[in-house]
Order: C-alpha cells, then structure tokens, then sequence
C-alpha cells in the first residue's frame, strides 16, 4: 500500500478533513452568509495580488519570527477564533493548542470553545488570547474576562461584526444544531440551551445568537470591558477607516481586520481589500491583524505587505485538525510559514520588516 502523498499545499487538508466529517458540520465550516459574496470576495482578493520580486539581496536566511502585544511568535501567521473544535476532532482545542504550541504561533481560542480555558490553557505552549462576543449576561461576560486572566490568556478579541448571526443558508437547510456531546464548557448550559435544539429550516446558532448576544452594544460600552481587565483589548471585524479610528479613540491595542470568513454580513468587502484603508487610518497606533481566504503562506505575504502584522488562518486550521488532530494543526501552521520564508526569499526580502506596499502590486476592488 502506498502512503498518501504528504501535504505540500493547505487545500491539500481540505479532502481527508471533509471525508471524515458528517455533511452538516462541513457546511458549519465551509459555508458563508446569504449568497456567499463576502467568502468569495475573500478569495477573488488574493487573485488580483502580483509580487514584486527584488533580486540579488541576501535571502540565506528568511526570518518570521515576530511580536505581538509583547508575547514573541516564531511566525506571524496564526490561529483565528473558531467554534466547537470537538465537532473536529475528539480532543477538540486541546489539540489546537498543542498544535499552535509547536508552530510556534498565536491561537485565538473562541468563546464558543468545547474545551475549558483552563484546560486550553494547560495544553497549550505558546500565547492564547481568548475571543469573546459581548453576551447580553455582563456577568457572565464578567467572569470569563476574569478566567482568562488567571488562565494566562494575554488578550481579549471581541468580535464586533456579529450583532446577530449571519443568515448562513446552508446551516438553515440542514436544521444545523450543535450535537449534544459538544458543548461551549465555558458557559453555562442554560445560556447554551438553544445551540442544541435543531428545528427544520432554521440554524440553532442563529437562534442562539439572538438570544445570547447583546445586539445593543456601542462604542462607549467598550470602556467598561477596558475598566474591568487589565488584559489589552483587541476588536475584531472591523473594515472601515471610520471604524479604525473610532477604534484608536476607544483605545483598542490592536484590531482585526475581517469580514468573519463572510460568514456575517454578505456583500461586506473582502477584508484584504480594505486592508490598506484601515492602515492607512489606524497610522501606526495599533498592529493590525488580518483574516479572510488566507490559503498559502503567499496569501499571509500580501496581507503582510499591506499591513498587516499577523495573519489568521479560520478554515485550514480546522482543515489541518480534522485531518490530523495536533499533528494537522502544526501541519497547516508550519507549512504556511515555510512558503511565506520561500516567497520572502524569492521576492529578496528576507526580513518581515521589508514587506511593505512595494512588495505587491494590487488594486482594491472599488
Ligand atoms: C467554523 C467557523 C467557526 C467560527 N467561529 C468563530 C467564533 O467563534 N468567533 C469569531 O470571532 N469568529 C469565528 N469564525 C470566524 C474566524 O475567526 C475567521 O474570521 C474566519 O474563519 C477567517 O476566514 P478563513 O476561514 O477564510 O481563514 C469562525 C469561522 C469558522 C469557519
């Protein structure tokens, strides 16, 4: 018998993690909102990306270690917050954290976690933030953002593009619930109740998200979260420049710049297309940090060169889990930071430092 062929691109994950998943979930995972404009948009982004490569530079030594938020990171492409990783596979973010540990790279571990800060926090090796959206239970919300703390989490992610669920079509069809033996253990299962009821032609998600999530939320909310950690805050889902300001004034210490995998609001920009706007506006204040069709390390060096001081990886992450549990995750990681040191030496800038706009050529859609 021959062996399958070793992964050589991050697509390569996407068939042995699809085979061993039922339908319902691989729609959870591949799916967007509405009709599916703002995931494709994503992907349509990097196409219109060339590189500008520069020659007869020094390139024996192509370095991606970086710094974030004060925590040192062997690559700037890191974990996104995704859900439910024991939809995935049994060990769930425990194996997302032993992964990310040995690549070296960040993980943003998701509210909606199957595993427990702590134990998350025991399993991991290298920097976790935690993601969090603002549930209408502050005292709920108060708690984790304590958790966290103590668990050694250095940031807080909220994500700000999710007042409601997007209206994902393919969950819908499938009456998509959460199975019952994966629960977001950080939460209290009464909060959690309507993420597990399935009813024909409607998402329990969805269903969870109205009543969990407090739509209401506005910028001047922002200082209470600020007043209550003393973990830095970074918000995630922003595309616009107003947004970015508004960011800097309300004292964000990063930002993300995503459509949410167009999951959310469909017709919303790619998130690479809006990059250089949100750059340009954020002026150095805070690192941005970028998600959205990030596919290849050649994908992470675009957004890096427009700006963007990390990259976050949703959907191959997953991919890399539920094909191979630790070894996947570190698989995905390891090989997109192995093509973006590839692309850093054939384009003569061997130093994240040198990947700026002139590394690109790409015109934002209008
Ligand atoms: C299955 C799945 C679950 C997700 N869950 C969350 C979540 O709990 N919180 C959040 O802020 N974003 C969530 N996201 C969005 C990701 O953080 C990220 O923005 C997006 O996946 C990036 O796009 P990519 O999948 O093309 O890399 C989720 C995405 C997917 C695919």
């Amino acid at each position: 018998m021959t062996e399958p062929a070793a992964p050589l691109r991050l697509t390569d994950y996407r068939e042995p993690a699809y085979r061993r998943l039922p339908s319902p979930v691989r729609d959870f995972v591949e799916g967007g909102a509405g009709d599916e404009r703002a995931l494709d948009a994503d992907r349509r982004a990097f196409a219109r990306v060339t590189l500008r490569p520069r020659v007869l530079v020094d390139v024996s030594a192509p370095a991606t270690a970086t710094e974030l938020l004060g925590a040192p990171l062997a690559t700037p492409v890191g974990v996104a917050p995704t859900a439910y990783h024991r939809l995935l596979h049994p060990d769930g973010e425990l194996a997302t954290a032993r992964g990310a540990g040995r690549a070296g790279a960040l993980y943003v571990v998701s509210l909606f976690a199957s595993r427990t800060l702590e134990e998350i926090a025991a399993a991991a090796t290298g920097p976790r933030w935690l993601q969090l959206y603002w549930l209408r239970r502050r005292d709920v919300l108060a708690g984790l953002v304590d958790r966290a703390a103590d668990a050694g989490y250095r940031a807080l992610v909220l994500t700000v593009d999710a007042p409601h669920l997007g209206r994902r079509h393919r969950d819908a069809r499938n009456g998509f619930a959460v199975p019952p033996d994966v629960r977001a253990v950080n939460l209290d299962p009464a909060l959690m109740a309507a993420a597990h009821r399935p009813a024909p032609g409607r998402s329990a998600l969805a269903a969870h998200t109205a009543e969990a999530v407090d739509p209401a939320v506005t910028w001047p909310d922002l200082a209470w979260l600020r007043a209550r950690s003393p973990l830095p805050l970074v918000l995630k889902g922003v595309l616009t420049a107003e947004d970015a300001r508004l960011a800097v004034r309300h004292g964000a210490d990063a930002i993300v710049v995503s459509n949410h995998g167009g999951r959310q609001l469909d017709r919303a920009p790619a998130g690479l297309d809006v990059l250089p706007e949100v750059v340009d506006a954020v002026a150095g204040a805070c690192p941005v940090l970028f998600d959205g069709g990030v596919r290849s390390g050649t994908d992470a060096y675009a957004a890096l060169a427009l700006g963007a001081r990390a990259v976050l990886l949703g959907r191959p992450v997953l991919w890399g889990l539920a094909a191979d549990g630790a070894d996947g995750v570190a698989g995905v990681l390891d090989l997109a930071t192995a093509e973006l040191a590839h692309t850093m030496a054939l384009t003569g800038r061997p130093a994240l430092t040198a990947l700026d706009r002139t590394a690109v050529s790409f015109t934002p859609a209008p």
